[in-house]
């Protein structure tokens, strides 16, 4: 697939913070690409510089191969929907989404056609000749949408857009920007720190932290394989344990000892040596959970533990499973309605089991330890 965007070695410092360490990365022509980060990660940063609103210290931005860092943000094919959607109150919607060409001195019947276009793609068409405060917050956020589209920019940046949403309305929304997405077939790059708005909607999406570009890929590549232990912890819940890896058990497979533990078998992927202190990730709901013991398996671990704690979620249950010095997160979903058979309990004894597959051994990762301010 064509790369429309490269990153190349951006650094941005702001007085003594770092924003952006040596981030370099591409996004392909027409891909709905997320940034995602925690709060203070360089997001917003990294629009900017692309936008043009800011420059990096180092580095430079490639559009199609050439090179744009210094190119004025009026001349770059680049367009941005903030959070706050600042559509002129006075203005009506059909107003504020003509504003762009009516100050580019478009011609009328040019503007009217634009404007029709977009007012459906939006789907306000019955809405047009409102003022902003006559609609909802959903419906603002698309009319900014089709204000900043009209211009036919060749990029679309999204920056938190639905941060000020409830919800419902942010799920819907979410629904319509895939949609319009696909209608346009425009890059879209959209900024969240919310995890699942991020994986629910992204072709691909980087995670970043502290400056620092900590992985790039699909959302099943992060959530199944994630790189380090930030990306692990950030995107959905996981179990860690620190530890080291003991001896080699079978091809393929090794021996990990965490503290207080007892051994857990791996898939050794990264081909890690005994005695290299890793930490391993085990996602909840990849850990099964039985009053039964289970039949034996191979390349499995097996535990015995007590169940202490207990939230009904509706869709699944979540437990925490006391094994040993540890304890443990696992999640149950509720494919059947089983009422009348009698579940799992606080202090029942219980067996809990994964496959060695389904841990993740990740290095220890300096970065996550480091400050970088
Ligand atoms: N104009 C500025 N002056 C000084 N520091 C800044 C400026 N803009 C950003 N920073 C700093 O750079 C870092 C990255 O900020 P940025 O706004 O890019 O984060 P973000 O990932 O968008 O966070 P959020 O999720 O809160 O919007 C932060 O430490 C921030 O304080
Ligand atoms: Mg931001």
């Amino acid at each position: 697939m064509a790369e429309s965007i490269v990153f190349e070695n951006i650094s941005k410092r702001f007085g003594q913070s770092v924003a952006l360490n040596d981030v370099s990365f591409a996004i392909h022509k027409g891909e709905f690409f997320s940034l995602l980060g925690p709060s203070g990660c360089g997001k917003t940063t990294l629009l900017r510089i692309l936008a043009g609103f800011e420059h990096p210290d180092t580095g430079r931005i490639l559009l199609d191969g050439q090179d744009i860092t210094r190119l004025p943000p009026n001349k770059r094919p680049v367009n941005t929907v903030f959070q706050n959607y600042a559509l002129f109150p006075h203005l009506t919607i059909w107003e504020n989404i003509a504003f762009g060409l009516r100050i580019a001195h478009r011609p009328e019947t040019e503007i009217q056609k634009e404007v029709e276009d977009m007012l459906a793609l939006i789907q306000m068409s019955d809405q047009a000749y409102k003022k902003p405060d006559q609609i909802s917050g959903g419906q603002k956020q698309r009319v900014a949408i089709a204000r900043a589209l009209i211009n036919h920019p060749q990029i679309l940046l999204l920056d938190e857009p639905l941060a000020a949403l409830d919800l419902k309305l942010r799920q819907k929304m979410l629904l319509d920007l895939d949609r319009i997405h696909d209608e346009v077939g425009i890059t879209f790059i959209f900024v969240t720190h919310d995890q699942t708005e991020a994986m629910a909607v992204s072709d691909r999406l980087a995670v970043l932290h502290k400056g620092c570009l900590e992985q790039i890929g699909t959302p099943v590549q992060i959530y199944e394989t994630p790189k380090s232990s930030f990306v692990a912890d950030f995107i959905g819940d996981t179990n860690f344990f620190d530890g080291v890896v003991s001896e080699k058990a079978q091809k393929d497979y090794t021996l990990f000892q965490a503290e207080g533990f007892q051994p857990i078998l791996c898939f050794n992927d990264k081909q890690l040596s005994k005695g290299d202190a890793v930490h391993l990730s085990v996602r909840p709901e990849k850990i099964h959970i039985s009053r039964e013991a289970p039949p034996q398996q191979p390349l499995h671990n097996l535990y015995q533990g007590i169940v202490d704690d207990i939230v009904y979620k509706g869709d699944h249950t979540h437990f925490g499973v006391q094994v040993g010095s540890r304890k443990i997160s696992v999640t149950k979903q509720h494919s059947r309605f089983l009422l009348d058979e009698s579940p799992i309990t606080w202090k029942d004894s219980v067996w809990i089991w994964w496959h060695a597959d389904d841990g993740f051994m990740l290095e220890r990762c300096q970065k996550l330890e480091a400050p970088n301010e």
